[in-house]
């Protein structure tokens, strides 16, 4: 996302590939990575045991899901050195130096507001939710650049049926974690913390929305959203908040962090649309993280079949 004034991203934006594989090269070289692939582990055997950006535990015995792409996945390299997680800075490289200690043992989520069963889930308790899949899903983030991702997860409907929302539940507000000990560059980020964000009742509850705990047969890095966030892949990337603690269901809309903080130029819905440009820079195209040349950006990022009909009659140049 974009502080500072910028027309249009150029190449610049982007780091070299070869400065962050050389990263990993040196990382692989002290033992580090290597340790990432400890194989074996059944799904309920699960832990979660303190984390860090290079100690992944492996998910296994995911289902395929219909909802995938059979485009060519960005590489774990491009997907995990590459991101926007500003609580850890503001640089595309900054999750990935500054989140390795984040420490997202003990974590669980707190689902509250207007809902029949409140209640807090452990992060075991959210895998055993529903049978986990593996979603490769296209990610178009807002500043126009894209990437394909297997991610793991389920629907996010599954809990909210858990939850037995009443019938004022129009809106889920949803919050990061935030802690200023654990993330001393948020603030550098010029933005407002916790990260907020929200969906619409109807949209949360679209098979679509994914709750997602992993990436690439992993648990999620701390830089992609450890050790569970949301995946929305109709809408731009900033609307899928990583490192989830609360979940609240409510009849207002409800804030959203970069709504808050420029509303001319985010606004709540936030779908992908090549026919709406950022005031700043045209929406119609974007880079594929590795490719020189760009491509058309699709309406809601190629999901209209899914998506189109929870925005029927709705004005998508007034309602950005
Ligand atoms: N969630 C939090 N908590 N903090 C953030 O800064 N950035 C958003 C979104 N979720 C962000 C966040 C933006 S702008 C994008 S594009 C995506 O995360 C990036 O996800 P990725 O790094 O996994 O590609």
């Amino acid at each position: 996302m974009l502080i500072r004034k910028a027309p249009e991203l150029t190449n610049a934006d982007i780091t070299p590939k070869s400065v962050y594989l050389d990263r990993r090269k040196f990382l692989q070289a002290m033992g580090i990575i290597g340790a990432t692939a400890a194989a074996g582990k059944g799904l309920l055997e699960l832990a979660f045991p303190t984390q860090s950006a290079f100690a992944a535990t492996k998910l296994t015995g995911l289902a395929k899901s219909p909802f995938s792409t059979t485009e060519k996945q960005n590489t774990f390299e491009d997907v995990t050195h590459y991101n926007n997680f500003y609580e850890f800075g503001t640089d595309k490289g900054d999750p990935a130096k500054n989140s390795k200690n984040f420490n997202t043992s003990s974590w669980s989520v707190s689902v509250e507001g207007e809902v029949k069963k409140p209640r807090r889930f452990t992060m075991d308790e959210i895998l055993k939710i529903a049978p986990l899949e593996e979603r490769i899903y296209r990610h178009r983030c807002v500043e126009a650049w894209s990437i394909v991702v297997p991610w793991i997860g389920f629907s996010f409907s599954n809990l909210i049926n858990l939850v037995e929302p009443t019938p004022k539940a129009q809106f889920v507000a949803f919050q990061s974690y935030f802690d200023h000990g654990q993330m001393p560059q948020a603030k550098y980020a010029g933005i407002d913390f916790p990260y907020v964000e929200g969906l619409r009742m109807d949209e949360a509850m679209n098979p679509l929305a994914l709750l997602c705990v992993g990436m690439y047969d992993e648990t999620l890095p701390n830089q992609d959203g450890a050790p569970v966030r949301m995946v929305l892949p109709w809408k731009y990337g900033f609307k899928s908040i990583k490192s989830l603690v609360k979940i609240k269901f409510q009849q207002k809309m409800p804030p959203t962090t970069w709504n808050l903080s420029a509303p001319s130029e985010y606004g709540f819905y936030s779908n992908v649309n090549p026919n709406v440009d950022h005031p700043r820079w045209t929406q119609s195209k974007e880079r594929r993280l590795g490719e020189i040349f760009k491509r058309p950006t699709l309406m809601f990022n190629g999901y209209g079949d899914q998506v189109a009909s929870l925005y029927t009659g709705m004005n998508l140049k007034k309602n950005y």
